[in-house]
C-alpha cells in the first residue's frame, strides 16, 4: 500500500491538551493519545516536537485532557489549526479554566488533570507520559478520531 490509509484505520479519539506557562495558556487539539498503565493511571500523548504544546509540556508537567464529545469538530478545528505562538486559543467562548489555571473546553465527555513524568522522542513527535491526577466525567458519548474530516 503506498498511501497513508492503513494508519488512519488505527482507531482514536480526539482530545484537547491544555498547558500554560508563566502568564501564557494553550489548547491543543490531538488524537495521538492512548491509556499506558492503571496503577497508576498513566497516558502518553505524541506530540509534534515543532509545535508550542511540545515546548510549554518539557518546561511545566501540569496539563489537562478535555475528552471531546460527539459534536465537538468545531472545538477541535478551532484547537487544531493554527499555533499559540501566534495567537490566543484560549480567549473562545467554549473555553474554560481549572483551579490551577489550566484551560479547558467545556462540555466535553470528560476531564483529566495529568503530570508529564518522562518525555521521549519518536521521529518528529514527542511522546509525553503522563500520571493522571484526577478526573471527571460528564456523561456525553466521547468523538472518535475520522481522519477524512479533519485533513
Ligand atoms: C483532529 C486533530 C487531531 C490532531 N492530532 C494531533 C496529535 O495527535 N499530535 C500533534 O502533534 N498534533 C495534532 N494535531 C495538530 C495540532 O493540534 C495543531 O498543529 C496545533 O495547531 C498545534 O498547536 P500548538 O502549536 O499551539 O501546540 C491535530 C489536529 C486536529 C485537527
Amino acid at each position: 500500500m503506498s498511501d497513508n490509509r492503513y494508519m488512519n484505520a488505527i482507531t482514536q479519539g480526539v482530545y484537547v491538551i491544555g498547558s500554560k506557562l508563566g502568564d501564557k495558556k494553550n489548547l491543543m487539539t490531538a488524537a495521538w493519545l492512548t491509556q499506558i498503565s492503571s496503577r497508576p493511571n498513566q497516558i502518553l500523548v505524541a506530540v509534534a516536537s515543532s509545535h508550542y504544546t511540545a515546548e510549554i509540556l518539557q518546561k511545566e508537567p501540569l496539563f489537562s485532557i478535555s475528552v471531546l464529545a460527539k459534536g465537538q469538530e468545531e472545538e477541535a478545528v478551532a484547537c487544531g489549526r493554527i499555533s499559540g505562538r501566534k495567537t490566543d486559543k484560549t480567549k473562545q467562548e467554549f473555553c474554560g479554566e481549572d483551579a490551577d489555571g489550566l484551560p479547558y473546553i467545556k462540555d466535553a465527555a470528560a476531564y483529566l488533570c495529568c503530570e508529564v513524568k518522562a518525555v521521549f522522542q519518536a521521529g518528529d513527535h514527542h511522546l509525553f507520559a503522563a500520571e493522571v491526577l484526577s478526573g471527571e466525567t460528564c456523561g456525553r458519548e466521547p468523538m472518535r478520531y475520522d481522519a477524512d474530516k479533519f485533513f
